[in-house]
């Protein structure tokens, strides 16, 4: 038996109005993959925030190596040996990748030659985890799941004793993941601790050791990875959870998207697809595949070169946000935190955002109306809030993208494109969110679902467009869809023939 390097004994952390940490014990051995699992709001980032010194307990105590520590600051974690990747992105936009991957080490002077030699730890740790992007690259041209695996590449440059890793998976695809689970294993014989976070139950069996379940704040259990799906989701939400993806037959109506031949040099080339009334219809493709940059361009969020994009039989003027939104459609975009809401305002008026843009301009506005819609939205999703006006701010990362995903819901749109809409959610939550979805496709409206979670594309599209390299390369019906042909066409080199 491996011994225990850190022990957390009756954690507690309290905010005005909710008590995030109730009781919580851990405790990690040496070299294990230790999950940590829990629903949206149980208290797991504010543990880990905990243990990294980006928190301090209102009570309980940390003991590692069984001695008792105090870890007030980022710089006590880091002396102790505790590197963390944190839910969200924490890198400097502006600066360069190498940059970002120097931020925090040790001072040195970045004269000429530093720079070159940051350039070249760069290289390196880019190279470790399989990312081939240049160095000097601003961090804001990455995409997230680019940004990801930088943030996985820092952790990894401090040579720590415990990894913590808050939903690194989140915004990864398979090869990605695949690429991250091969380092943890590799750290963990080489007798790292780690703590892994992830709302992928799948993901349980094949990278953990143990798991520590979480709810409302109190650690409830701590068994085996192997355990039961079933017996891991009753642990953690408390009650059966139904059938995973909620299926309904599709009836197939007129088109209301029509996309023709949208074309941005470098980005997406010749994209042609519609979707009907009544349907949901999946994009899957790898990271950097284009999905992103078309939903963005059809949204008119972002320019294109040539093509058109019609909704409802009208053509929408390219880049031109508020005529989309006008028109009918919706975007639910992948990065919530920096485009979806306004943290600072309450979950009450980030739900009502689109639908107020809309009844100004019409003359009025019901607040008392908007308010009950929400409330009921707020209900329908499970968000875990103390209120209304609570500030988004203050939500966990799970609730965040609960409430950027009603806010779209309460909009009405006719037509939504939902950007891998529950990244970060947990299991009883995503059934939710997969029946809203239905019950809009059932009462006519148009889904378009890119997802990088394949079980998911798979149990709910009715047709599956696949994407790789900016260009759509093949399109399955659902009856005829399985893992394996999704992924040979997501990997299909378009230097050749077009498969279409
Ligand atoms: N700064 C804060 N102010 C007020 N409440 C907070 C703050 N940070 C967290 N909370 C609350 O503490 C609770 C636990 O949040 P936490 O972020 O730890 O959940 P989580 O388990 O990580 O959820 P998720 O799976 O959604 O990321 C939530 O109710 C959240 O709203
Ligand atoms: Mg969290």
């Amino acid at each position: 038996m491996s011994e225990e390097i850190l022990r957390a004994e009756g954690l507690r952390k309290e905010f005005p109005g909710v008590v995030a940490l109730d009781g919580v014990d851990l405790s990690l051995r040496t070299g294990e993959v230790h999950v940590l699992l829990g629903e949206n709001g149980a208290g797991k980032s504010t543990l880990i925030r905990v243990l990294s010194g980006a928190g301090r307990p209102d009570g309980g105590r940390i003991l590692m190596d069984g001695r008792p520590v105090d870890i007030r600051t980022a710089g006590d974690a880091r002396r102790l040996g505790i590197a963390t990747i944190y839910q969200e992105v924490n890198l400097v936009p502006q600066l360069s990748v190498a940059e970002n991957l120097a931020l925090g080490r040790p001072p040195g002077r970045f004269g000429f030659v530093a720079v070159k030699r940051m350039e070249r730890l760069a290289r390196r740790l880019l190279d470790r985890v399989g990312v081939a992007v240049n160095p000097r690259t601003p961090v804001a041209g990455l995409g997230i799941a680019g940004m990801r695996m930088v943030e996985i590449a820092k952790a990894l440059a401090w040579d720590a004793r415990l990894l913590i890793m808050d939903e690194p998976t989140a915004v990864l695809t398979t090869g990605e993941v695949a690429t991250l689970f091969a380092i943890v294993r590799q750290l963990r014989d080489e007798g790292v601790s780690i703590v892994f976070i992830t709302h992928y139950l799948e993901e349980i069996a094949e990278i953990g050791d143990r798991v520590t379940v979480l709810r409302d704040g109190r650690s409830v259990a701590e068994v085996p990875a192997n355990t039961r799906r079933d017996e891991l989701v009753g642990l953690m939400v408390g009650r059966p959870v139904a059938q995973h993806y909620p299926r309904r037959p599709c009836e197939r109506g007129e088109a209301l998207l029509q996309v023709s031949g949208l074309t941005r040099g470098g980005a997406f080339d010749d994209v042609s697809f519609e979707v009907c009334a009544g349907e949901l219809v999946g994009m899957a493709g790898l990271v950097g595949s284009g999905r992103t940059a078309v939903a963005r361009a059809v949204f008119g969020a972002d320019r294109y070169d040539t093509g058109e994009v019609v909704v409802r039989g009208r053509r929408l003027p390219p880049g031109d946000v508020h005529a989309a939104v006008e028109a009918g459609l919706g975007l639910v975009p992948e990065d919530r935190k920096g485009q979806g809401l306004v943290l600072g305002a309450g979950i009450g008026e980030n739900l009502g955002l689109v639908t107020l843009r809309r009844a100004t301009r019409a003359g009025f506005v019901d607040r008392a109306r908007q308010r009950r819609a929400a409330a009921k939205v707020a209900e329908q999703l499970g968000l875990r809030m103390i209120g209304l006006d609570q500030e988004v701010r203050t939500l966990s990362g799970g609730n965040q993208a609960k409430v950027v995903i009603g806010k779209w819901l309460l909009a009405n749109a006719v037509v939504l494109i939902l950007d891998e809409p529950t990244s970060g959610v947990d299991v009883g939550a995503k059934v939710e969110i997969y029946r809203l979805i239905n019950a809009l496709t059932d009462s006519g409206h148009a889904v378009l679902m890119i997802s990088s979670d394949l079980p998911e594309v798979l149990g709910m599209s009715d047709r599956i467009l696949v994407m790789a390299r900016g260009r759509l390369v093949g399109e399955l019906p659902a009856a005829e869809a399985t893992q394996d042909r999704v992924l040979a066409l997501a990997l299909t080199d378009t230097e050749g023939p077009r498969v279409r």
